[in-house]
């Protein structure tokens, strides 16, 4: 089961061991990436950008090369697009970048912009490799502006979705008790998936420690901005040589991690209209074989079905806990967008207009493009409706 679906035990969806080095044909992407904060604060990334030669992706070989090479032209192109901030983003990409990163996206199944998948799943490194995966043991591949905020970010997001890997293998568990009819399986597996989900919620709790408020917002969040649902680049961005018309492509969002959207499909929360369609939507974001897990947990037959049939107690409880967890991380994260988007976003408001950073447009738009707030009290009151009452 993991194989296929491409996860691991002990990490999940996170990708194990990334590589940090490509062969040396590919120098140049190397160079730039791993100098983009410097590049970007003296804005030479564009004119250096322009100058590169297009390389063939053909010398890149195994799934780490690629992913490797996709995660540093994502960085590279998030950099060069936002390079001069909000008020003049790039409007083409030059088929330097282009070219190469549309060949390598169709390879992973990946679109070619920055996604969790590459700056979460496959960004991170150990400092020192004999160590524990823990924050002070750990660092980014590549970064952008935003110093501590920036890794900060990123790695709490990482720590978050490891956590959620025994949730993945509770969930699988569930799937195979309830195929052959084990009740005390499936409740077991239910109260791992609880157990992992209350520990989401504590890690989770790092983003205070790690990340400052006006960092993130007035620094870092413009380059995981991207060119869909986004009024400073309406019309998206045009990927030279590979297309005549400008492509409309969601920034990064943790609403393609696919983690939670796994523990939904699995307690066949339903998410409705704009909310349903645009997590529906974040799926195109993902690797294929995770969104496949996904899929595959969506399908018949359904965990809520059986145990509304089966009239177990304790297995109705241990499907309540789940979900009472799941309502809890929301309800945490909807407290954390306010103080990181909300009140930054309201203060660059009540100063005027800011250079640089994010200050109007954004505020009420996610990076992956919702109505941020509507969208994410939607997708909790759904989470919280699926809780079966006692009869
Ligand atoms: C969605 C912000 C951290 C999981 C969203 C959205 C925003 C947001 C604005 C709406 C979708 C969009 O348009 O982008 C933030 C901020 C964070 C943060 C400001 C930290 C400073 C995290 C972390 C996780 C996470 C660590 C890890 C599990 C999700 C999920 C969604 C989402 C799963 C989709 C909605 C849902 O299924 O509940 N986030 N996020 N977020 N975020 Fe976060
Ligand atoms: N999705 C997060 C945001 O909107 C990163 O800021």
């Amino acid at each position: 089961d993991f194989d296929a679906f491409d996860i691991s035990e002990e990490l999940g969806f996170l990708l194990e061991e990334p590589l940090t080095t490509l062969p040396d044909y590919y120098r140049v992407w190397m160079d730039l990436a791993n100098n983009l904060t410097h590049l970007i604060e003296s804005r030479k990334l564009r004119d250096l950008v322009h100058k590169m030669p297009v390389l063939s992706p053909h010398f890149l070989s195994g799934h780490r090369e690629l992913r490797l090479a996709h995660l540093a032209l994502g960085f590279i192109s998030m950099g060069y697009v936002w390079q001069e901030g909000q008020h003049a983003p790039a409007q083409i990409l030059p088929k330097t970048l282009a070219l190469p990163y549309w060949q390598i996206s169709h390879r992973l199944g990946l679109p070619p912009i920055l996604t969790y998948a590459d700056s979460v799943l496959a960004n991170w490194k150990l400092r020192n490799p004999t160590g524990d995966m823990e924050i002070g043991n750990m660092d980014l591949i590549f970064s952008f502006p935003g110093g501590e905020s920036c890794r900060g970010f990123f790695i709490v997001s990482l720590l978050v979705e490891m956590a959620a890997s025994s949730g993945i293998m509770g969930t699988l568990e569930v799937m195979h008790a309830m195929k052959v009819s084990d009740l005390v399986g499936m409740q077991k597996g239910l109260i791992k998936v609880t157990q992992s989900l209350k520990k989401m919620k504590e890690t989770f709790i790092l983003m205070h420690k790690h990340v400052d408020p006006t960092a993130f917002h007035g620094t870092l969040r413009i380059f995981v901005s991207g060119w869909r649902d986004n009024p400073m680049l309406p019309r998206g961005l045009l990927y030279e040589g590979v297309s005549n018309e400008p492509i409309l492509l969601s920034g990064g969002s943790a609403a393609q991690s696919s983690a939670i959207q796994c523990f939904d499909a699995l307690l066949c929360i339903q998410h409705e209209a704009e909310t349903g369609a645009f997590l529906t939507r974040m799926r195109d974001y993902m690797l294929p074989a995770h969104r496949q897990l996904i899929e595959m947990l969506s399908a018949r037959p359904l965990l809520r079905h059986f145990i509304l049939s089966c009239s177990s107690s304790d297995l109705c409880q241990a499907y309540n806990s789940c979900i009472s967890a799941l309502v809890e991380l929301r309800s945490y994260h909807l407290n954390t967008v306010t103080k990181y988007i909300t009140v930054p976003g309201n203060r660059a408001l009540n100063m005027g207009c800011p250079l640089r950073g994010v200050g109007t447009a954004l505020n009420t738009t996610g990076t992956g493009g919702s109505s941020l707030m509507v969208f994410l009290k939607n997708v909790r009151n759904t989470t919280q409706k699926a809780l079966i009452l006692e009869r």
